[in-house]
């Protein structure tokens, strides 16, 4: 029987939030592999803030979605058909699959894709979220790019996202005061009582700037920023002389298409390190996984996912990184377990 693979092309450039229009959702016959290649069916697709960036034409570290092309996406799949030597069937893979049912990867491009173990130790959406980049990118921004020391003062944003809610229990596990921005007091809460947060401040409440100040009585030694904007400009203000920023998103600009205000002054002031980074760069992240995998087996850390379901709902789906119902790392489940 022939397969048939869903794909969802970009059709238009959004503006502000995604659209369905924006995407057209295309039929075609799986072709028959040739040699060296393997056919990957996608179980998840990792929603991340980053694919509305690839939506929009402007300057990125990759280039942006051509019009027509398959919405570039990260995914985690299982191969169902091989004719490469180094994949057999069953074996789990994850990479940029693309918003589709089915991809094809060749021995080429294997360097492009992480061959994971058929039958992980933790369940296959945690590989997406803690074990997986969100995990990857909190892990490096916190040991190496603005590493945090036992007694200092660390401020997450987006805190109870998939990225930042990882930052808040590495910070404590490495005995810091930990300090997490969310939006809305349930957020809040769950940051405190579940995820063991010292304090959270809702910056959707009218005193929050107030409430920041409260929570950080010694100012902030390090800020692992995600959202930039009035969030970050406000953490800015409170850090002690000689802060460290990990500077991981500005997700506040991603659908206003605004750039970030050009007043620098504050990290001259406080003689600041910004440092911006990008997970992507760590190749070999073994290491970073193995010990988040630790992490989670031990309930040392906590991971949430938002699991939706239907690769035709991917680009409404997305939207709830930006309107925050999400909790946790944000996915979708193209297809059940093969
Ligand atoms: N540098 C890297 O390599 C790298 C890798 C992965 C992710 N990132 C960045 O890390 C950040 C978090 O990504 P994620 O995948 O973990 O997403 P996420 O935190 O799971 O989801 C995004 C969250 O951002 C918050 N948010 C959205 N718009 C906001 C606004 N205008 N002001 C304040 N908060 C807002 C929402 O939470 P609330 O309900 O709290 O508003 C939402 O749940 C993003 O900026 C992303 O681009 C960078």
């Amino acid at each position: 029987m022939s397969r048939i693979n869903r794909q969802l092309r970009l059709k238009s450039r959004p503006e502000g939030l995604v659209k369905r229009e924006d995407f057209d959702l295309q039929e075609y016959p799986v072709a028959e592999l040739k040699d060296g290649e393997v056919l990957v069916r996608v179980l998840y697709l990792s929603m991340d803030p980053t694919n509305r960036v690839w939506m929009s034409d402007i300057p990125q570290y990759m280039p942006p979605v051509a019009i027509g092309e398959v919405m570039r996406g990260l995914g985690l799949g299982r191969v169902v058909m091989s004719k490469s030597a180094n994949y057999a069937e069953g074996d789990l893979v994850q990479g940029l699959l693309g918003w589709q049912d089915y991809a094809v990867i060749d021995d080429s491009h294997l360097k492009d894709y992480v061959k994971l173990p058929p039958r992980p130790p933790v369940p296959l959406p945690t590989l997406l979220g803690a074990c997986g980049f969100s995990g990857i990118t909190a892990y490096y921004g916190l040991t190496e790019i603005a590493p945090v020391q036992p007694g200092e003062t660390l401020v997450v944003s987006a805190a109870a996202g998939s990225v930042g809610s990882i930052v808040g229990q590495i910070g404590k596990l490495r005995g810091a005061r930990v300090v997490g921005i969310a939006g809305g007091p349930e957020k809040c809460r769950y940051l405190i009582d579940e995820l063991g947060f010292d304090a959270a401040v809702d910056y959707k409440a009218e005193d929050w700037k107030k409430a920041l100040a409260d929570a950080t009585p010694d100012g902030v030694h390090v800020n692992f920023e995600n959202v930039g904007g009035p969030v970050m400009r406000a953490v800015l203000s409170r850090m002690v002389n000689g802060g460290r920023v990990a500077l991981c998103g500005l997700i506040a600009n991603y659908t206003s298409g605004a750039r970030p205000s050009d007043d620098y002054s504050v990290i001259i002031v406080k003689r600041l390190t910004v440092r911006g980074f990008l997970a992507f760069d760590y190749r070999d992240t073994q290491k970073a996984v193995q010990e988040l995998i630790g992490w989670v087996l031990k309930g040392r850390i906590k991971a949430e996912e938002t699991i939706e379901d239907g690769l035709e709902n991917a680009p409404l789906v997305l939207n709830q990184l930006f309107e925050g119902s999400n909790r946790g790392k944000l996915l979708l489940r193209v297809s059940d377990e093969v």
